[in-house]
């Protein structure tokens, strides 16, 4: 076996059945992931199963589906078509619940509008829309015409929005007129509306009336979807699109400038996660399926609409806030639903904990069966509390490891074929047909145990096309690194049974309560306001959101520290950006620790931030400024304690 390479050695592999399907996926990737893909509707079969011309991989090349056709269509020929595709929930309690026939319909009719509304194949679209069922309505719309969606997070600002419709030049944006958070609206036609000021591109927008609110709509530019749906046609023939033709691009956080948009395949992109939920979450068509992401998210794209959906699943949508009215509003969803399997961040989880189990106790939880986590990693007490307390010590976690750029799970226990052992904190073992594995800072292999940092060897069917209009960036972000091995970014080390643990970003990339963002993001953001000269952006390890935002921000000749400036700054930044942006702590210093050749050394500054020692300065180009952050950090440390 070794002249496979393999990331672990049958011994270290503690399962017989699920060795021998990996050792398969590894020995004859061609063979096994075409096997896979059969499982799904083609409308033409490819002719080659990959070309990978490094970096650059398209999987089963000249092949014809849609994704529309295989999340809806292929259902309503079934016993499927009466059962239920959607149970979505909207925070103040109002219920929709969508049958794969009804599911069908109003594809149908977004499909048709959005084509009244010009958009053809290979056109972009925005979405800018709360957790309601329109949302992946308008997703498989768009897949339905060939045209390419892209998703923006509800939770970010006007420029967030504009950037990322700028970048890919979209014409149409769908929005509406706002959607409920902690009981408040959250005004999304008015961000909306300041983000097409700065969009040139966009021609119309589409609005969805959520709230009831009123909003201001600008004739022959701002379209009612209800109105729209009056003169909707009933069907429209799903265009056939190339396996690698674009299904979506979501942007994501990178280690420098402005965030990525990332490209994902149509073909290859749902082979991997129909698989990949199969084998992860044991996914069936009687499974009620409820992922908390918010779809903005990739965990979202391919947890609640694509892969749940082409397995014939129900989902389950939830517009709202976890803890509103109160911190039993998820246990309740569970119990009323029925869901089987639950998937969530550890954040989500150290909150919860925080507040006890008697509001997870006064729901009956037993329907579930299996349990997932995402976004970070999780904590053996977590862990175990959620284990206990939410899955009634009878439900496996499995503890998912993946990317927006990976586009569907890569390292994860897999129940679905056979389970590992589970280590809490573990991610367990890599998925058939991804071949990882930890390396030093010279691309090879450490040994068990040893810190290194996480890559990839071989290409597979979910991984990104590339970064949308930048083939450059693509190859220097992922390829460059280490030659023929995809970069994840990760640090990780592998013990000594072979199984994989994950230790977080090596880069500049935040993680705020399994959200992703870069530094670059937010220093942007903090040196746009007028009285800041220069920023850098540290993360702080949070108990809760696991890391939680710091800035050391230099200010303006002539201007003073103050609280109310520091209120001002954590304002604009909201604004800038969005609630994801809001620093926990701002400190104004007059100097940033810089290496000679006048980069930030972050490296420094989150040692301070986090009260940990700092190491080796020798390439700092001033050591002064290092004590200078030091005693400010000490300094305004004990003058809010003082204040307490
Ligand atoms: C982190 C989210 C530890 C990791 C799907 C990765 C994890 C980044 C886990 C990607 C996990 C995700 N254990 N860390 N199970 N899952 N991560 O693109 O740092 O939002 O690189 O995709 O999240 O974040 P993204």
């Amino acid at each position: 076996m070794s002249h496979l390479s393999l990331p672990f050695e049958s011994r270290y592999w503690p399962v017989k059945k699920l060795f021998d399907v990996y050792e398969r996926s590894i020995r004859e990737p061609e063979e096994f992931w075409a096997e896979q893909a059969r499982q799904l509707d083609w409308f033409k079969t490819w002719s080659k199963v990959l070309e990978w011309e490094p970096p650059f991989a398209r999987w089963f090349v000249g092949g014809q589906l849609n994704a529309s056709y295989i999340c809806v269509d292929r259902h309503v020929k079934t016993w499927r078509k009466s059962k239920v595709a959607i149970y979505w929930e909207g925070e103040p309690g109002d219920v929709r619940v969508l049958s794969y026939s009804t599911l069908y319909s109003e594809v149908n009719k977004f499909a048709s509008i959005l084509r009244s509304a010009g958009v053809t194949k290979g056109d972009r679209v925005a979405l800018y829309l709360p957790m309601i069922p329109e949302l992946p309505i308008f997703m498989l719309a768009c897949a339905r015409l060939g045209a390419i969606h892209t998703v923006i997070f509800s939770g970010f600002s006007a420029q967030a929005l504009a950037d990322r419709i700028n970048d890919i030049e979209a014409k149409l944006l769908v929005t509406a007129d706002g959607g409920f958070r902690r009981g408040k609206v959250v005004p999304l036609k008015e961000i909306a509306d300041d983000a097409v000021a700065l969009s040139p591109s966009v021609e119309k927008t589409i609005v969805v009336r959520r709230t009831g609110k009123p909003v201001a709509m600008k004739q022959s530019r701002d379209f009612w979807l209800q109105d729209l749906l009056e003169k909707a046609a009933p069907f429209v023939e799903p265009v056939p699109v190339e396996s690698n033709h674009p299904l979506y691009i979501l942007y994501t956080s990178g280690t420098t400038g402005k965030p990525k948009g990332i490209v994902h395949s149509t073909g290859g992109y749902l082979v991997q996660n129909y698989c990949a939920y199969k084998w992860a979450f044991d996914l069936k068509e009687e499974s009620v399926y409820w992922c908390t992401a918010d779809v903005g998210w990739v965990t979202g794209h391919s947890s609640i609409v694509y892969a749940p959906l082409a397995h014939g699943a129900a989902i389950v949508l939830y517009e709202g806030a976890p803890d509103y009215p109160s911190l039993d509003r998820w246990w309740n969803i569970i119990e009323k639903y029925g869901v089987t399997i639950f998937y969530t961040s550890p954040t989500a989880i150290r909150m919860f904990m925080r507040y006890g189990e008697d509001w997870s106790k006064r729901h009956d939880l037993s329907s579930l069966e299996l349990l997932g986590s995402v976004g970070e990693s999780i904590n053996p007490e977590a862990w175990l509390w959620y284990y206990q307390h939410i899955g009634g010590e009878r439900c496996p976690i499995v503890d998912t490891w993946w990317q927006t750029e990976t586009g569907g799970i890569m390292i994860s226990p897999t129940p679905g074929i056979e389970c590992v052992p589970l280590k809490p904190g573990s991610a367990t073992f890599p998925l058939p047909g991804v071949d990882a594995a930890v390396v030093n800072e010279s691309g090879e292999l450490v040994n068990p145990e040893e810190r290194g940092l996480l890559v990839i060897r071989k290409p597979w069917p979910g991984m990104l096309l590339g970064i949308y209009g930048n083939p450059e960036r693509y190859k220097e972000a992922y390829w460059s690194r280490f030659p023929g091995m995809f970069y994840t970014g990760d640090y990780a080390i592998k013990d000594k049974d072979g199984y994989f643990w994950i230790l977080g970003r090596a880069d500049e990339v935040l993680k705020i309560a399994g959200h992703r963002i870069g530094t670059a993001e937010l220093e942007d953001a903090a040196v746009s306001h007028p009285q800041v000269a220069e920023a850098a952006v540290v993360s702080k390890a949070d108990p809760i959101k696991g890391e939680s935002i710091v800035v050391f921000a230099i200010l303006n000749e002539g201007s003073t520290p103050s609280v109310s400036l520091k209120k001002e700054l954590t304002d604009h930044m909201r604004r800038m950006v969005g609630p994801i942006a809001t620093p926990d702590e701002i400190y104004f210093v007059s100097k940033l620790p810089k290496t000679r050749s006048g980069k930030i050394m972050r490296r420094v500054l989150k040692a301070v931030a986090n009260d940990a020692t700092i190491g080796d300065l020798t390439t700092l180009e001033d050591e002064a400024s290092v004590e200078e952050i030091v005693r400010a950090y000490q300094e305004l440390k004990k003058a809010e304690e003082e204040a307490k």
